[in-house]
Formats: structure tokens, C-alpha cells, sequence
């Protein structure tokens, strides 16, 4: 179905696996237009609850966006590819009401750093480095690389590694707060799986609010605190939240259906 991704899904964990591993996973056209359709089918479903994304290979995650497509484009079509990625992309796992996860298991470099960015948090392998080293190539992050980098690990840092193009280690990132765990590499999927199925064994609608409330805090035309007065008004008239309430009454586990 898909040329440069495998998806599979298990337990109603969907994994997506950029699959061009000759190319360390560069994001070329077709890989960004299938990341795009691979991340409306996990939002659509309703067979699958959660998503990790990751990357084909030993060596990396997602060494970038593809530069070999680069070298024609002129301001208009470099303004249009970073659109389309922002678009179907990376937007669109920020805004997912479903957590999409990466699972770091190499190089996230540029594209890749951003791609693991976009995701609503990251588990990395030991063997896995970050960077944004688009001034090498006389550029900077397309893919909200700058707006993210600055969120999750503050401006000073990301200043410095935005401006040497510095990669950093899966140490570093975890003292950074850039991802969350770090894992030896042969764990790194099943750890990443076993806190979605926790996750997953939440109220569906509970999950989407937790995503769309802390995802204000970033968006200025927002008023997060008006955002989770509404959101916890609309949760808590929800069949889930009736049945929570109840199973802790009655001291047993609650049952969610995503209503
Ligand atoms: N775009 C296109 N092709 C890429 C790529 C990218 N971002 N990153 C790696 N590749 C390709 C290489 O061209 C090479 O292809 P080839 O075998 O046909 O020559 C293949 O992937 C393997 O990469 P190579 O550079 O040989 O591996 P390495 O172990 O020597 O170095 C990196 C690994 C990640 C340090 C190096 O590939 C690199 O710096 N990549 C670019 C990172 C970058 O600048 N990303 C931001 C893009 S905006």
C-alpha cells in the first residue's frame, strides 16, 4: 500500500516505520505525502487508539528532509515545501487527537529532529543523536524545527543548536527534556508500546483533551485556561467519564468506549 513506509497495527497501536533505510529515511516527496495519509488513517480508524512513528534500520530515525530535492527549488517552491510538510505532516501528529509517539531508534537529524518534535513526546534509543544542522546547508528548520525546538528545551539551548548545527546525544536530550526515556535499542518499541497501551486504557476523549489543552499553551491565539474550563465541561457529561466515576464507587476497573 505505501512504497516508503511500513504501517502495522497491534493491540490498536498503529506503528509507522519510514522505510527508506539506504537513505537513512531522508523525507523526500513520497515519503511525506504517505506519512500524511498513513497519519489520517490512524486518526480515522477507530480500530487503532495510538501511534508510534520510527525508522527503518540500525543507523536512524530520520536523517533529514530529503536534500537531493533541494537544489531546484527556488522561494516560492521552498515556501510550498515547507508548507506541505507543516500541512500534512507535522501539524497534523501535533493536532492529532490521538498520541502519536516517535520512537527514536538513530539519527534525527533536521526533518527528523522536527518529525520527533512534532509527536506528543519522544522515547529514544542509547544510540540516538538530534540536531538541526540546516545552516550547514545555508537554511533553517521548515518543518516548525524553530518554534519546537525553543518549546521543548528552552531558548538558550535551542539558540546554540539551531546556530552551530550541533548534534547532540540521547543523554543530552534526556537532560534537555527533549525526550523522555532512553532505552537500550532492542527496548526501544516494546517501552514505547507499553506506555501507549496504558495510555489506551484511558477515556479516548479524556486522551484527545489532554493533547488539545497543553497544545494551547503554544498558541497565542488561545486561551488554554478558557480551552480546559470547556473541555472539562464537555468530559465530564460523557458516558466515559460516568463510567469512571462509577468504577471508582464501586471499586472496580472502568470499562471506556470512547463515548
Ligand atoms: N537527504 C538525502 N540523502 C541523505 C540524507 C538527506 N538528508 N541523509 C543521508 N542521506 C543519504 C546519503 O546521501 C547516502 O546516500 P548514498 O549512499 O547514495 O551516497 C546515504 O544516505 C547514507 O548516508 P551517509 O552520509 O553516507 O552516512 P554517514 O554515516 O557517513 O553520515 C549523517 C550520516 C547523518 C551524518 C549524514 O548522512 C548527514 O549529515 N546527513 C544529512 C543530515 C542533514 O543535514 N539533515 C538536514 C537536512 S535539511
Amino acid at each position: 500500500m505505501y512504497s516508503s513506509l511500513l504501517v502495522e497495527t497491534v493491540n490498536q497501536i498503529a506503528t509507522i516505520t519510514i522505510n527508506r533505510p539506504d537513505k537513512l529515511n531522508a523525507l523526500n516527496k513520497t515519503v511525506i505525502e504517505e506519512l500524511g495519509k498513513a497519519i489520517d488513517e490512524v486518526i480515522g480508524d477507530p480500530a487503532i487508539l495510538s501511534a508510534i512513528i520510527t525508522g527503518s534500520g540500525p543507523k536512524a530515525f530520520v536523517a533529514g528532509a530529503d536534500i537531493s530535492e533541494f537544489s531546484l527549488l527556488d522561494a516560492a517552491g521552498g515556501k510550498a515545501l515547507a508548507q506541505k510538510g507543516q500541512d500534512l505532516v507535522f501539524s497534523k501528529i501535533e493536532n492529532s487527537p490521538k498520541p502519536i509517539i516517535a520512537a527514536v531508534n538513530g539519527f534525527a537529524l533536521g526533518g527528523g529532529c522536527e518529525l520527533a518534535m512534532a509527536c506528543h513526546f519522544r522515547i529514544a534509543s542509547e544510540t540516538a543523536k538530534f540536531g538541526q544542522p540546516e545552516v550547514n546547508l545555508g537554511l533553517i528548520p521548515g518543518y516548525g524545527g524553530t518554534q519546537r525546538l525553543v518549546q521543548l528545551i528552552g531558548k538558550g539551548r535551542a539558540m546554540e543548536l539551531l546556530m552551530t548545527g550541533n548534534m547532540i546525544d540521547a543523554a543530552t536530550a534526556l537532560q534537555y527534556g527533549l525526550v523522555n526515556h532512553v532505552v537500550k535499542s532492542e527496548e526501544l518499541l516494546s517501552k514505547a508500546s507499553s506506555i501507549l497501551t496504558l495510555i489506551n486504557s484511558k477515556a479516548p476523549l479524556a486522551i484527545a483533551g489532554c493533547i488539545k489543552t497543553a497544545n494551547a499553551v503554544f498558541n497565542e491565539r488561545q486561551d488554554g485556561y478558557a480551552i480546559e474550563i470547556e473541555t472539562f465541561g464537555n468530559l465530564i457529561a460523557t458516558a466515559d467519564a460516568k463510567e469512571g466515576a462509577a468504577a471508582f464507587m464501586e471499586k472496580r476497573k472502568a470499562s471506556f468506549k470512547g463515548l
